[in-house]
């Protein structure tokens, strides 16, 4: 089956939004994906719901919006407002996962469960039967255009056994360092939707390298 692809915004042009998120529009590319944060959760600040309320209104494509901030809780109904087809919350960031979980689905959106490189995926063995989704950073979560962490090959063949062993349709999503050749080796190990910012954004062809994540 072919991935999914959910380029990310954090590498776009800034001062270019509407013509990069049509270039995404006119691309084979799945979702768009949307890095929320707060400067707290994670040491930088990108961009928030104003930004994404007027971004919503050329995306053709579903978002992917992934939080990056402490108590996202808070923000289900803005998430929701925007149209967002998938809302992922860190691991990390949610004392009362479940909850926050059954209140992102109350709220018509799938979800999403994401874990920092340190986090074991172990630790979702009595929540994934209720998650649409997992993501798994491969790097440390703030920037773009970091270093792929390797070992994120083990945690992804693990989350397949966990996924599989259950009979369960949970998609497994890869953030960061992804580009053709870390991407090959996340699909072979079980890995669902592939993010990429940098490695689209900076590409002299972005719609042609996303054809070429597509067709990996
Ligand atoms: C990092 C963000 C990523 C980032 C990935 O904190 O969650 O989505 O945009 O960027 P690349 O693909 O350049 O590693
Ligand atoms: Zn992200």
């Amino acid at each position: 089956m072919r991935p999914l692809i959910a380029p990310s915004l954090l590498s776009a042009n800034f001062l270019n939004l509407q013509r990069d998120v049509e270039m995404i529009n006119n691309s084979e590319a799945d979702w768009l994906h949307l890095d929320i944060m707060d400067g707290v959760f994670i040491p930088n600040i990108s961009f928030g719901f104003p930004v994404l309320a007027d971004l919503k209104k050329v995306c053709k494509k579903k978002l992917d919006v992934h939080l990056m901030i402490v108590e996202p809780q808070k923000f289900i109904h803005e998430v929701a407002a925007l149209g967002a087809y998938m809302m992922n919350v860190h691991y990390e960031a949610c004392t009362h996962l479940h909850r926050v979980i059954t209140a992102i689905k109350e709220a018509g959106m799938k979800a999403g469960v994401t874990l920092n490189p340190h986090t074991p995926v172990v630790l979702l063995e009595d929540i994934i039967q209720d998650l649409d989704m997992v993501l798994l950073m491969s790097v440390n979560p703030g920037y773009g255009g970091q270093k792929f962490i390797t070992h994120t090959l083990d945690k992804t063949k693990a989350l397949r056994e966990m996924i599989d062993r259950k009979g369960l349709k949970t998609l497994i999503e890869i953030d960061g360092g992804v580009n053709l050749q870390t991407g090959k080796q996340l699909l072979d190990a079980g890995a669902d939707v592939l993010v990429a910012g940098s490695f689209v954004f900076n590409s002299p062809d972005p719609i042609q390298t996303i054809h070429e994540l597509k067709t990996l």
